[in-house]
């Protein structure tokens, strides 16, 4: 399947609820958000029979977000499902870890490929602050368990806010004992971005990629280590995504970049979004969104199928540098 600018679309991102056990300070904003109602969000046969008429037109690997999507009940049916479908050759997950050490031997049992999970910092203070809720060890929990059920390759999302003096180094030596990737992700100005209400986004907490990988380089040395340097071809972890991978010279795992900002990857792009709500969007930037729940509910395959071919056509070249969406984070699952 190929949008109006060459690009081959195989990816599905499925967002299972807006619901979270986390507040995480960059992805909502303090006042919460209303949840969707019951009847609102897809049901797990409609996500299912989405599924099968995308696998029809082309897309090979689908990523179950939230909000949490492991707070979704029939998480682990979909999963199966999903995995049994012609055409699918990879489901994945991106979780903050909290229910995994005792969901993990299911999830692995109906097929679940492999999970992301999201950890900002690993000062227990820092955590509380940026989840505003939650536990760091239960999320080291939970990447504990993602390696020992060998839902492998398990790659770490930290987020990056200048404001919030993170350490960086720290963050990027857990991947040289262990077999996991770390990744870095520019802080993106998804919701109300600057405005009242909003996550509080500014240009000034966002951290260029390039100017990371040379701080912790210099935080590396520093420390008796050696630079990162690219990853070679065998280290790379398996991923559908826009992450670009580097490694400290024999270290186990990864240390990743997404730069949607410096760097963005627009031309690259390879997939279609769906919310909770079964709104599927073209672009994570653009409020633009087609309506496949109306399809699921109300019409055949064809409607179904028309709708996303709609959103395909849909797809802008690149986003912009757009600033603010009418959705928070937690809404459209990154
Ligand atoms: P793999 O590489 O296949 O493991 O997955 P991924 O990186 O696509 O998934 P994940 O959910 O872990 O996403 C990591 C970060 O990349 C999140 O912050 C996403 O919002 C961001 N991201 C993923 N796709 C896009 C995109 O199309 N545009 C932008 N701007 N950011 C994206
Ligand atoms: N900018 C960048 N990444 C974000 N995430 C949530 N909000 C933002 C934001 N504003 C991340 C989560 C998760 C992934 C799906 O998106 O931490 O890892
Ligand atoms: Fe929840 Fe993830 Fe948003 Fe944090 S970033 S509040 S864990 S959906």
């Amino acid at each position: 399947m190929k949008d109006s600018h060459g690009r081959v679309i195989d990816y599905l991102r499925i967002s299972l609820t807006d619901r979270c056990n986390f507040r995480c300070v960059y992805c909502m904003p303090e006042s919460g958000v209303c949840s969707m109602g019951h009847d609102e969000i897809l049901r797990i046969e409609e996500i299912e029979r989405l599924v099968r008429v995308a696998a029809g037109l082309g897309i090979r690997s689908v990523r179950l977000t939230g909000g949490e999507p492991l707070v979704r009940k029939g998480v682990v049916d979909l999963v199966g499902a999903i995995t049994a479908i012609d055409g699918i050759e990879n489901v994945s997950m991106t979780t903050n870890g909290v229910l995994l050490p005792a969901m993990v031997d299911d999830l692995r049992a109906a097929g679940l490929s492999r999970v992301n999970i999201s950890l900002d910092t690993l000062d227990p203070d820092q955590f509380r602050a940026i989840t505003r809720v939650g536990r760091l060890e239960d999320t080291l929990a939970g990447i504990d368990a993602a390696l020992e059920a060998g839902l492998a390759p398990v790659k770490v999302n930290a987020v990056t806010v200048r404001s919030l003096n993170q350490d960086f180094l720290a963050f990027a030596k857990l991947s040289i004992d262990r077999l996991l990737h770390v990744r870095f992700i520019e802080y993106m100005p998804v919701g109300n971005a600057e405005g009242e209400g909003g996550t509080g986004w500014g240009k000034a907490d966002v951290i260029p990629s390039e100017e990371l990988c040379e701080l912790i380089s210099a935080q590396a040395a520093a420390a008796g280590l050696p630079a990162l340097v690219p990853a070679s071809k065998s280290s790379k972890p398996v991923g559908w995504g826009p992450a670009r991978y580097f490694e400290f010279p024999g270290a186990a795992g990864t240390v990743g970049f997404i730069s949607p900002l410096s760097r963005h990857f627009c031309s690259e792009c390879n997939r279609l979004r769906v919310t909770a709500d079964g709104k599927v969007r073209p672009c994570l930037f653009s409020d633009h969104e087609l309506d496949v729940r109306e399809a699921l509910r109300n019409g055949d395959d064809e409607v179904v199928r028309a709708v996303l071919l709609e959103a395909l056509g849909a797809k802008p070249d690149e986003h912009h540098d757009k600033v603010g969406t009418e959705r928070n984070m937690s809404q459209i699952g990154g």
